[in-house]
């Protein structure tokens, strides 16, 4: 039996651990996994561009453990009332190839993509950062705001989007959280004037600059979650450039990140480094720091896993017969003839329902 999860399951188990401690259990699953880096079969995802948007799957596997996720990049779908972020996965068993699990993941990419932003960031910025500039104010943007107030204390949000819309339902959504400060700001650039933090989740299919290098202080950790794609950029190259550049798989980010806009020899590090110790998150106290965010397959892998053991420990999601459960495995056919015969009796039981039903409507 594959267990099957809904968003309605995963909303579930966001409110039995807390919003905090969700996004804490999901930053040390995904630590733990880039920790052990090298145990992992990678690749890059696989992406089918069209003219507005794209669809990537995001194979991964470890020796007991294999997932993907379906996700899809449409910037203008909130036109059309669709999120611009969907996605749903598979965490399946190596050893016979069984799907153990399909669950939604849209939700979850926020989840998981909140906590990536703030793990690499305990790493990278100033530790005495306490003020953070979120731009872009769509779906990501509860989820980021949340994890870098919980899990690295900020206490101090400046908002700015395109969309006054977008801000007013973040200001709504968080309106109650105690001790998180939010300031809605009429540009990008003085949202960013001395924030410590400035975390960009814009979308838009364009070589866009949300950031330039004159917007910045000493010191800043930039946390670029919306470049993404190729010719989907937020960054301006000074502001790469001038930075300490850390990625999550270099192959990957060099394609889609927004260092697709540097020379293939442009330096980076990949966050496994950073995490392992064996590269550092920053220099120096006035180093500009860039966590060029694409999203990859691990922190999904970490997540599937999460919320596997999560639904388990509280009977939660459907056990569904995903793949027909077979008395000889090799009688697959027979399984049609299982399910016409059931399908015909079916129909018998209907009829003969309706029948009596005529009946008494008769006699009545
Ligand atoms: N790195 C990752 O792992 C990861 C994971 C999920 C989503 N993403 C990316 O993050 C981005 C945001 O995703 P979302 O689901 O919140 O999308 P969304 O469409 O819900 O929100 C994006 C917001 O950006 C705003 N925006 C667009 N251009 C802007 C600009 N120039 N200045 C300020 N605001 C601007 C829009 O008005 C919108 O409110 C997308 O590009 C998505 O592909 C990355």
């Amino acid at each position: 039996m594959t267990l099957l999860l809904t968003p309605r399951d995963v909303a579930q188990i966001v409110q039995a651990q807390g919003i905090a401690g969700a996004l804490r259990r999901l930053m040390r699953e995904i630590e733990a996994d880039f920790r052990r880096w090298s145990e992992f079969d990678k690749s890059p995802r696989s992406a089918s561009h069209s003219r507005d948007g794209v669809i990537e799957l995001m194979p991964i596997a470890d020796r007991t453990l294999y997932s993907f996720k379906y996700v899809n990049g449409h910037p203008g779908n909130t036109r059309l009332g669709l999120p611009t972020v969907m996605a749903f996965g598979v965490l399946a068993d190596v050893a016979t190839g069984e799907p153990e699990l399909l669950s939604e993941l849209t939700l979850t990419t926020a989840l998981r993509t909140a906590a990536t932003s703030a793990l690499a960031a305990r790493a990278m910025a100033r530790p005495d950062s306490r003020t953070m500039a979120l731009i872009g104010n769509g779906a990501q943007a509860e989820f980021q705001a949340l994890a870098f107030h919980h899990l690295l204390g900020i206490h101090e949000i400046r908002l700015f989007d395109i969309d006054p819309a977008a801000t007013a339902k973040l200001l709504r959504n968080l309106r109650h959280v105690p001790g998180l400060a939010l300031k809605a700001c009429a540009s990008a650039a003085e949202a960013t004037r001395g924030a410590d933090i400035v975390t960009t989740a814009t979308a838009d299919k364009t070589r866009a600059a949300i950031l330039t290098p004159q917007m910045l202080s000493p010191g800043t950790h930039i946390n670029a979650v919306g470049g993404d794609c190729p010719g989907k950029t937020e960054l301006h190259p000074g502001v790469l450039q001038a930075a300490h550049v850390v990625v999550e798989y270099e192959p990957q980010t060099r394609i889609e990140g927004d260092i697709q806009q540097m020379p293939p020899s442009f330096p980076v590090v990949e966050l496994w480094q950073v995490l392992s110790g064996r590269s550092p998150g920053r220099q120096h106290d006035t180093q500009w720091t860039v966590f060029d965010s694409v999203g990859f397959a691990l922190e999904d892998f970490s997540a599937l896993r999460w919320l596997r053991d999560s639904a388990h420990a509280l009977g939660l999601g459907v056990p569904t017969e995903l793949v027909p459960p077979l008395d000889d495995p090799k009688d697959l056919f027979g399984q049609i003839a299982l399910h016409t015969r059931a399908a015909a009796i079916d129909t018998l039981a209907q009829r003969a329902a309706r029948d009596a039903l005529a009946r008494s409507r008769e006699s009545a």
